[in-house]
């Protein structure tokens, strides 16, 4: 596997460009799951991976064309930065994201304007600079793995001029269901569904969101094309790494420091409205208000990183979550307690570092594709910790068995889950841990990537 005969085509690549202290170009790795995930397995192997050059240093690299780099062959691809801007913002995050999160305030967004249409015509250029990559790069017969909601469209321009290639798509997003995607106009539903159809087959993360596309495939184009789900597992191996890193274990030294003998809730999250970080906020206020046992003896640490801020969304909600935290904390606070300890940094060892300690790690998306970090906590963690899950998480189809079950919009109740997790015994503490670590475990990122080759196969 990973060879060859494979590209990876995706918006966010492996690696991200910036300048070192004698201006010269150093590549670091990429944001995301998917890259994260991805990247171990292709590394070393002769894969193509293509994808878009995001920020100005990006698009300098991008000027060497194929690049032989840190073990990966990347084509970086250096589009027109306004009309790549559009296709990204308005059309994959402030659309697409959007539509198939179910976060639209439907009285006042979208608003599918001139200025849209012109955007999705954007979309349609950097889709079809995609294909052309694909299209002069490939090798003979090669496997194309299309990744995310941004390039829905690569498979159409394939199917037409490299019939040789087999180009499977996969979506790490929840998908909308019918009456979601009504919102769209008719054709650029039907251009969207049918360009993502051209592939052999389409991959989700949940059969939910499977059986969504289908039903509005078959509404919308009077067809169902094939699909497959493939849930991504935790890569254990990177995860080990990270914990026994120097890094990591300093992070630990400094939760001890800040928790003391207090129990631990935790998020690690993105700064992102479908992440629902502020009624994880209040169902932790009412926690505190209906238990005043627990006040002083738990502490929720929030580390939380900045995402998307092109979208004034973002930088709204951003403020939302500080300005939350410290009502909270200024209603509960005493000398020696900050109640919520809100971080907005990337710092990838301290997240590690404390997810192996949380007592209940909370993962209350509105709505998540998958969220590797409910598998990725219960195989790090070593403090019998506990689950608190979000069923409108493409995750809660495999760990529903093991996590205790919140509702994401029902603050009072996931206040209760908090309470009943704080204070369970520790024998079911640990009989309930063992499980979820168990099922969490159970895939890998190479059973994911085995899977779209298979459909590719199909
Ligand atoms: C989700 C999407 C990915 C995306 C990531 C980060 O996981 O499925 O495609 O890369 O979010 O978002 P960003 O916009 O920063 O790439």
């Amino acid at each position: 596997m990973g060879g060859a005969d494979l590209v990876i085509v995706s918006n966010r690549g492996p690696l991200s460009f910036s300048l070192d202290d004698g201006e010269q170009l150093v590549a670091r790795r990429g944001a995301g799951g998917l890259v994260s995930s991805l990247s171990p397995l292709v590394a070393g192997t002769d894969t193509i991976w293509i994808a878009a050059a995001m920020g100005e240093h990006d698009r300098a690299a991008a000027e060497r064309g194929l690049m032989e780099i840190e073990g990966f062959r990347l084509q970086s691809l250096a589009l027109d930065p306004d009309r790549y801007r559009m296709a990204y913002d308005v059309v994959s995050n402030a659309t697409l994201w959007f539509l198939h999160h179910g976060l639209f305030d439907l009285a006042r967004r979208p608003r599918l304007d001139r200025r849209w249409l012109d955007a999705w015509t954007a979309y349609q250029q950097v889709n079809t600079a995609f294909a052309d990559a694909v299209v002069e790069t490939a090798p003979e017969g090669a496997t194309v793995l299309v990744q995310d909601y941004h390039l829905a469209l690569v498979g159409a321009g394939l199917a037409r001029r490299r019939p040789d290639l087999r180009a499977v798509h996969f979506t790490h997003t929840p998908f909308s269901d019918p009456s979601g995607i009504r919102i769209l106009p008719s054709t650029v539903a039907e251009e969207l569904l049918a360009g993502m159809a051209a592939h052999v087959s389409c991959g989700f993360h949940a059969p939910r969101w499977a059986q969504a596309f289908e039903a509005c495939c078959a509404e919308v184009l009077g067809s169902v094309p094939p699909t497959f789900v493939a849930p991504l597992g935790p890569d254990a191996e990177d995860l080990g790494r990270v914990v026994s890193s120097e890094e990591s274990d300093r992070w630990g030294g400094w939760l001890t420091s800040l928790l003391g003998d207090r129990q631990m809730v935790l998020r690690v999250d993105r700064v992102e409205l479908s992440k629902n970080v502020l009624r994880g906020f209040l169902a932790f206020d009412e926690l505190l208000a209906a238990h005043p046992d627990l006040r002083e003896r738990v502490t929720f640490v929030a580390l939380v990183y900045a995402s998307r801020q092109g979208l004034p969304e973002y930088l709204a909600y951003r403020t939302e979550v500080e300005h939350l935290a410290n009502q909270v904390n200024h209603r509960w606070a005493t000398p020696g307690w900050t109640p919520i300890v809100l971080d907005i940094t990337d710092n990838y060892p301290r997240s590690v570092a404390a997810l192996r300690r949380y007592d209940v790690l909370l993962v209350n998306p509105l709505r998540d594709g998958l969220n590797l970090v409910a598998k990725e906590g219960p195989i790090v963690n070593t403090n019998d910790g506990l689950l608190a899950l979000s069923r409108e998480a493409g995750a809660w189809a495999e760990l529903s068995e093991a996590a205790l079950e919140v509702n994401p919009f029902d603050v009072a109740g996931t206040a209760d889950v908090l309470a009943t997790a704080l204070t369970m015994s520790s024998a079911e503490r640990a009989e309930r841990s063992a499980a979820i670590r168990e099922v969490a475990g159970r895939r890998s990122p190479r059973d994911w990537l085995d899977d779209q080759l298979a459909a590719a196969e199909s």
